[in-house]
């Protein structure tokens, strides 16, 4: 049996100097259980990692969908050394800056000028800011995940420390019900800046769905910025707005742009973009070279080999069969898998006598056991090889069962070798 020690006692030493033990909230331990679970990864190549205890795994967390080629791309990372050699950050900018600005203006129907930021949150702040100047309103109308700034994390449960002024700016509203959008726009109908929504994440849109809320952001004046910071260079080359055909007056980006090197940038029209010269978006490290030229050679190879085709169909697999080994385990009713084929889930609900929370610890020990790193996700990379498919389904051949058996049976604690995770802060 595995075991996760020396990821246990790093944990113990890195919760003495770092609060959570992690730089990002879902990598942190709040997501995994104590005892069954790795805290630590040492290394990744391709489509497998390496826990600070030797463990293997096919990972299909991909860096939080941040990894869309696979670790350690032989493109991206010669590419990076050879601008190593050149330095990382000078006192003007460099001409990768351009480069890669063009590039995504080939490729993202809206992309008319680009900034770039280093994680999705300073490019979905900065879309805010500039929406406000642009149109001189305060208020903004969100429907997603948007990042940690006060003005989108105001609005979620996990508030701590943001001012009440802030988020009372901000408005949540419901996707495919355009009727609650409609809502914030009778309370608000002359103050809403900018209208922000992740196109998809776990449901498709509806037919008309996506244009109904650019017409009606339009109508009322506001801008229409797409969230792409994950489907964009994931759901296709130029994001959820060229697979679903609307396109936004600004979108912004980060995981799937540069294969795990940090950079962001939002994109979009070049009249709302060029007052980008008078507000202020500014910060040392955003002409930082090495994750631009990342970005450059990952967009290239995603030109150059039928990488988004084979992560769909790849994660195709995964939902057709996924779908069918719960199905044959009669477990319906509380399991299921939901979004799009490069970025899916296996969603689980409360049932039985059990939260979500325990079903969900039952199944990450076993999924871990089994060399399958995830925390619900198929976030699909193209090292994935069809003998990881194999492998991924084969574990959940034996796991779905496995689940069914505890919930219906209600045995489900005994099966346990760990304490349930808390129930957690969840934004989608
Ligand atoms: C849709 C979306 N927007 C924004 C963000 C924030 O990006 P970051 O964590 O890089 O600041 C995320 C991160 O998960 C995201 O999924």
């Amino acid at each position: 049996m595995r075991t996760y020690h020396n990821s246990e006692k790093l944990l113990e030493r890195a919760l003495k100097t770092i609060p959570l033990g992690s730089q990002t909230f879902s990598k942190s331990k709040t997501q995994y259980p104590l005892g069954v679970s790795p805290f630590f990864i040492q290394r990744g190549i391709g489509s497998r990692v390496w826990d600070v205890d030797g463990n293997e795994y096919i990972d299909f967390i991909n860096s939080l969908a941040a990894v869309t080629l696979g670790y350690q791309d032989p493109d991206v990372d010669s590419a990076v050394a050879a601008q190593l050699r050149q330095g990382v950050i000078f006192s003007l900018p460099h001409p990768i800056e351009m480069e890669v600005a063009e590039k995504i203006v080939e490729l993202v129907p809206c992309a008319e000028m680009v900034r770039f930021g280093k994680n999705g949150s300073d490019a979905t702040a900065g879309a805010v800011r500039l929406a406000r100047a642009f149109t001189g309103r305060d208020h903004v109308a969100v429907c997603g995940y948007h990042g940690w700034q006060d003005w989108y994390i105001g609005s979620t449960a996990r508030n701590r420390g943001v001012p009440a002024a802030t988020k009372a700016l901000t408005h949540t509203w419901t996707y495919n019900d355009i009727g609650t959008l409609e809502k914030v726009f009778q309370a608000f109908p002359q103050d809403i800046a900018a209208v922000m929504l992740e196109p998809m994440n776990l449901i498709e849109p509806q037919p008309g769905f996506l244009q109904a809320v650019k017409d009606l952001a339009h109508k009322h004046g506001a801008l229409l910025i797409f969230d792409e910071t994950v489907t964009g260079f994931r759901y296709a080359i130029g994001g959820a707005q060229q697979v679903f055909g609307v396109t936004p007056d600004l979108a912004t980006f980060g995981k799937g742009l540069a294969n795990g090197y940090p950079v962001a940038a939002i994109a979009g029209r070049a009249d709302v973009m060029r007052l980008m010269e008078e507000i202020f978006f500014s910060f040392t490290f955003g002409g930082e070279t090495l994750s631009l030229t990342a970005a450059l050679a990952t967009m290239q190879k995603l030109e150059r080999e039928p990488i988004i085709e084979t992560l769909c169909r790849q994660g195709q697999t995964v939902i057709k069969q996924l779908q069918s080994i719960i199905a044959a385990a009669d477990a319906t009713d509380f399991l299921g898998v939901a979004g799009h084929p490069t970025w899916s889930f296996f969603t689980i609900k409360d049932s039985g006598n059990y939260t979500m929370w325990q079903i969900k610890t039952l199944f990450l020990q076993e999924m871990f056991a089994r060399g399958i790193l995830t925390i619900g996700t198929h976030n699909m990379s193209y090292s994935h090889t069809d003998d990881d498919l194999r492998k991924l389904l084969q574990a959940y051949s034996e796991v779905v069962p496995m689940l069914t058996e505890a919930v219906k049976r209600g045995t489900l604690g005994s099966a346990l070798r760990c304490e349930p995770l808390e129930p957690l802060f969840k934004v989608r």
